[in-house]
């Protein structure tokens, strides 16, 4: 199983490492346009192998895309991070153009490949990935709902006071501080329902700062988070790589699917390996609907900016 990781930043280097780590890649590529970065990082990394116990091949490469040939999956983490105050939003002009040109220099030396997208504003730059690649819509995969969800697992276990292995939840919608939607409704601790713990108004914040999680992290940091983003990647990559048929919110392209078309934003997926096995169309309330539906026109006004 190989896996290209491009774009040796942050985000990308975390997500070689918790790969690698969980040792089920027989290869993975970093590849960055910085001379040396991507050689770097890959060889410090395979300098905990004997640390961390994996058997996994890490090697770097500057720009040279046959490095990456015959990649069973890619991850695009490549663009420039928001800065603090920024919205993912405007991050469009510089990303598309970057964004475009790597998927394309990707499906050259890997035309069966998966792709997963990162590269913010995320959803949108899914959508361009399948105008500009044409490949099928199951092996485009668009993550951030893995990452809002993990957050709100967190804001819901610091609600809870209780471990975050305790909560289940899921945030779909589009992958935007404005536009995402945690399902307070259906998150439940160990099987029962949060709203038998936490109030409405408690559980309204656990949403609010949900959705402002990673604006939260780049006034802390100066730039975007990684950590969660790293790891919320590799579960994706996981679950394709050893098809494990895991559901996930992920930005997919939707062709009706919860009423909307021409579209990527983030839903339930079961994920293997051929990519979005499935889209799951989950009972949302006329609340739930009507956040979803605002979320869409938010995502699709973005998307007139291509
Ligand atoms: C985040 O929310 C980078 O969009 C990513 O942290």
């Amino acid at each position: 199983m190989k896996v290209t990781i491009v774009g040796a930043g942050a985000v990308g280097a975390s997500c070689a490492e918790y790969i690698a780590i969980k040792n089920f890649a027989s290869e993975v590529v970093l590849l960055d346009i910085k001379e040396g970065v991507a050689e770097g990082k890959a060889m410090d990394l395979m300098q905990t192998a004997s640390l961390n116990g994996f058997d996994t091949k890490i090697t770097g490469s500057t720009s040279d895309y046959s490095k990456t040939a015959d990649s069973d999956i890619a991850v695009v983490t490549s663009g420039i991070p928001r800065k603090p105050g920024m919205t993912r939003e405007e991050l469009i002009g510089i990303n598309a153009g970057i964004v475009k040109d790597v998927v394309s220099s990707l499906i050259k030396h890997s035309p069966n490949v998966i792709v997963i997208v990162v590269s913010n504003p995320m959803d949108t730059m899914t959508y361009l990935t399948h105008k500009a690649t044409g490949l099928p819509k199951n092996r485009i995969i668009g993550m951030g709902g893995a990452l809002d969800s993990a957050r709100f697992k967190y804001r819901l276990s610091e609600a809870l006071e209780c471990p975050a292995s305790d909560v289940d939840g899921m945030v779909i919608g589009g992958h935007s501080d404005t536009g995402m939607v945690p399902l307070t409704r259906l998150a439940v601790r160990n099987s029962v329902p949060v709203s038998k713990f936490l109030s409405e108004e408690r559980l309204n914040q656990v949403a609010e700062d949900t959705k402002v999680g990673g604006a939260t992290l780049t006034k802390l940091l100066g730039t975007s988070a990684w950590y969660a983003p790293g790891a919320a990647v590799s579960g994706l990559v996981q679950a394709i790589a050893c098809d494990q048929k895991k559901m996930f919110p992920c930005s997919a392209l939707l062709e009706g699917e919860y009423g909307l078309n021409d579209i990527c934003i983030g839903v339930p997926v079961i994920l293997g390996k051929n990519g979005i096995e499935k889209i799951v169309e989950i009972e949302l309330d006329e609340a739930e609907k009507a956040k979803l539906k605002e979320s869409a026109e938010g995502v699709k006004k973005v998307n007139g900016l291509l």
